[in-house]
């Protein structure tokens, strides 16, 4: 007997309250998908892609990992977001990180936590790319939180640079990256000021996001 009752109970009851809005809803959707966005985001268990953005599901395409990394030789990431793009034809990619983020802590502070250590090492590159702007953040959460930050908006860059996207651009599809943030203490999500629609504006956009943090 599962111990896991209440979790079939409360599927049982969400799926209902679904149907009674829209009793066709399931049918519907177990035909088609057509999102129009795919979220890259990180596992934590606080930071769930359909209830911040208040979507539905069908609504958007979602893959997640430890500290929302888009990682070149990731070839789960780099199938998530071929399949997204090529067949589900999504017109924006969020790449959503979060304040607080256990991951990009840990990285921060070298701390050693077994074999996420070493997917972790990705954000530790981020940090020591970014050495001299965090070197002037003397409060610790504060310099954790730029690095979630400054995390987004290297993962935006990664996302802008795969084969998949730059073959996306050069057969003229309509394809946004975005950077965002989200507050764990307030529910809400912050532009992180970098949208790229274009392989020439891959440098520029990626600048001044930069440019905008360090005036911050
Ligand atoms: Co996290």
């Amino acid at each position: 007997m599962s111990d896991l009752k209440h979790l079939f109970d409360r599927n049982r009851q969400w799926s209902e309250r679904i149907r009674r809005d829209d009793p066709d809803f399931f049918n519907r959707l177990s035909h088609l998908q057509e999102p129009e966005y795919l979220w890259i985001g990180c596992s934590d268990s606080r930071v769930p892609a359909n209830q911040i953005a208040g979507l539905l599901p069908g609504e958007v395409f979602v893959h997640r990992n430890i500290a929302n990394q888009v990682v070149h030789s990731d070839l789960n990431c780099l199938s998530v977001l071929q399949f997204a793009i090529d067949a589900l034809h999504v017109k924006h990619i969020l790449v959503v990180g979060h304040y607080g983020c256990g991951g990009v802590k840990a990285a921060q502070q070298d701390q050693r936590l077994g074999l996420v250590d070493n997917w972790l090492r990705h954000i530790q590159d981020v940090k020591h790319k970014h050495a001299r702007h965090l070197a002037g953040i003397t409060d610790e959460p504060r310099a954790i939180d730029r690095l979630c930050e400054l995390n987004v908006i290297e993962q935006v860059l990664n996302v802008c640079q795969t084969t998949v996207v730059q073959d996306a651009w050069n057969r003229g599809q309509d394809l946004t990256i975005h950077g965002w943030i989200y507050g764990l203490s307030d529910g809400l999500v912050r532009d992180l000021s970098i949208s790229i629609d274009a392989p020439a504006r891959v440098q520029a956009g990626y600048a001044s996001a930069l440019r905008a943090l360090d005036a911050d």
